[in-house]
């Protein structure tokens, strides 16, 4: 299915990367690159750095790197497809129309398809409850206190009592049969086709780039069920999404609030609180967590205040901390959930309660003392000791004392009396997670030996491309045979041809080679590694030859490793120890 990789390169080259990406992020020359803040995370200053001469990005924060293609397929959601045929027209290159092969094309016309559908049928919605057919709608929202303004920001629609309106509209617009029934939308049966939602007020789902993938539905009033989804599909995987995240991405907050419905994002972006999503009536699952660390590092959980968004927090807690995010939790007492709280008390006090927004562990803490009676010996002692099981769980000491001393104190115990228990349990958790450390360790070594291989082969590579006259300059010490990391190697194998043939460099190019997106990734990452390029020249000769000694002792080691031949070994053996006498000179 792929294109020739003529046609690639002259798609990429005849699109510059700059420009592109200046339409998406706002971005500021600074010496020969642009910087702007990174769109794959969450930052305030700007670490985001765009080269016109690589036609290359690379977010020095989170890591993200690529060449165009790469930026539009991460920041766009494109398939490699889509990015190369929306590149060829903004270039006007012509494409070739069957390069894809038959299952391939289905696939993206199906998805292409049913996004054309729930856009259609957002629109129907939209249409239809600023209508007079959909004057019940209208008064429902307007009666749960939403503005004109935050209605239309979230595209929020009406679905009316006909049983087949959207049904007849998406055929009236060509739609047939055999691609609605996979749209989620209606229902086709033997005799006749529902819609899935009517007479309810709805709430397209848009994922991160705003494009409508599912609705959800309330009943007005009281009715079962209360909400509708629509089904996953092709578009639509609910373990991948969050509401409100195309807006929350962007909110540039230090943290994120996750709440549990539709109206509660809604209410809580019309209070202000623009970093708000929901996890829409799933579990939330660990793919959610990976989603939501690419944006922030901290959550605060405001779910209900009942007994089910009580258990339904301490499901998420150890989700969110696995991926790497710190966890705080909001207490909306006495009210039910954030859209409650803001109707009663305002958005003030809310932002008061966010500031005091409790520890994951203190909270964890607080739902277990509920479940034993302090005033009765028994049970407080039961509760002591579950207390100081969960506080023994903490594996850094600093932090542990200090929640033993704050648990101490809220429960009104000893500090050294509870910090004595800890102990007691402590060590057996102590032991039991040596055990399972161990492993971990040994991995955490065997991990960063390799790092200590790649790094000094990557910043080499990066060498070559900043300066190319190395390449001419080593060319007595190295070659790409000495990149003993396979993707190194590939990528150097690329770039000594390239240099052989055309005396330039131009690494945006090699970067379309490889298939794979992480591959893709780590690729930029190879041409964008921190340099420590001194002043002196004097000390970046002696920073290169350090590097180019690295290199090349470890490639050395490799043969040995390899070489059974005794002769060849002494060969080898003379050659390392002649790079003690290396000096290159720039
Ligand atoms: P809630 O029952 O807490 O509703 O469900 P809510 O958000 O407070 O809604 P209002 O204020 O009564 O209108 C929380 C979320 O769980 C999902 C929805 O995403 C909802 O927003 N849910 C709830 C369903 O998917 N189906 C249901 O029947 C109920
Ligand atoms: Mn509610």
């Amino acid at each position: 299915m792929r294109y020739p990789e003529e046609l690639i390169e002259e798609v990429r080259s005849r699109n510059d990367i700059v420009d592109l990406i200046s339409i998406h992020v706002p971005l500021k020359k600074k010496g020969s690159s642009y910087f702007g803040n990174c769109p794959f995370h969450n930052e305030k200053t700007p670490s985001f750095s765009v080269s016109r001469d690589k036609q290359m990005y690379y977010c020095f924060g989170c890591g993200a790197g690529g060449n165009i293609f790469t930026f539009l397929m991460e920041y766009e959601n494109y398939t490699f497809v889509e990015a190369m045929e929306y590149l060829a027209q903004r270039a006007g290159v012509e494409l070739p129309k069957q390069e894809m092969d038959a299952k391939m094309q289905e696939e993206m016309d199906a998805k292409a398809v049913l996004r054309a559908m729930n856009k259609a049928a957002a629109g129907y919605f939209y249409f239809l409850l600023r209508n007079s057919r959909g004057e019940r709608g209208m008064s429902y929202l307007k009666g749960r206190g939403l503005s004109d303004e935050i209605m239309k920001k979230f595209g929020l629609g009406f679905a009316d009592i006909y049983r087949d309106g959207l049904y007849q509209y998406l055929r009236s617009k060509g739609y047939k049969d055999e691609q609605l029934k996979d749209s989620g939308l209606v229902t086709i049966e033997e005799r006749g086709a529902y819609d899935k939602f009517f007479n309810r007020v709805i709430f397209p789902i848009v994922d991160v780039n705003n494009r409508v993938i599912g609705f959800g539905g309330r009943v007005m009033g009281d009715g079962q069920p209360k909400y509708l989804n629509s089904k996953e599909t092709l578009l639509f995987d609910k373990s991948r999404n969050l509401y409100g995240l195309n807006f929350a991405r962007s909110s540039r907050k230090p943290y994120l609030i996750i709440c549990e419905g539709y109206l509660d994002v809604i209410s809580m972006h019309q209070a202000g609180f623009t970093n708000t999503v929901a996890s829409l009536g799933t579990a939330f699952t660990p793919a959610h967590g990976l989603l939501l660390k690419r944006y922030t590092n901290e959550v605060i959980l405001s779910y209900d205040s009942d007994g089910a968004g009580q258990r339904a927090a301490l499901r998420a807690i150890p989700i969110l901390k696995n991926a790497g995010l710190t966890v705080r939790v909001l207490d909306l007492k006495p009210y039910k959930d954030p859209d409650e709280f803001l109707k009663n008390l305002g958005a003030k006090d809310l932002e008061e309660r966010l500031k005091n927004a409790k520890a994951s562990m203190m909270f964890e803490i607080e739902v277990l003392a509920e479940g034993y009676n302090q005033q009765d010996p028994e049970s407080r002692t039961s509760f002591q000791h579950e207390l100081a099981k969960k506080l023994a769980t903490i594996p850094e000491v600093l932090e542990r004392n200090n929640y033993i001393e704050a648990a101490a104190n809220q429960y009104f115990m000893s500090s050294k009396e509870l910090g004595k228990l800890v102990e007691r349990y402590g060590t057996v958790v102590a032991f039991d997670r040596e055990q399972e450390e161990e492993p971990q360790v040994r991995q955490r070594q065997r991990k960063e030996n390799e790092d200590a291989k790649k790094q000094p082969q990557k910043l080499l590579l990066t060498w070559y491309v900043n300066r190319p006259e190395l390449f001419e300059k080593l060319a007595d010490y190295i070659g790409p045979e000495d990149f003993l990391e396979p993707l190194y190697h590939s990528v150097a194998i690329m770039l000594f041809d390239q240099y052989e043939k055309e005396k330039k460099v131009t690494p945006a190019k090699i970067i379309s080679q490889f298939p794979d997106a992480a591959d893709q990734t780590e690729a930029a990452a190879l041409f964008n590694a921190r340099l420590k390029v001194a002043p002196l020249p004097k000390d970046n000769e002696k920073v290169i030859t350090d590097i180019v000694k690295k290199v090349k002792s470890n490639s050395i080691e490799e043969e040995m490793n390899r070489s059974t031949d005794i002769v060849k070994w002494q060969e080898l053996i003379q050659e390392k120890a002649g790079l003690q006498k290396l000096h290159i000179s720039l």
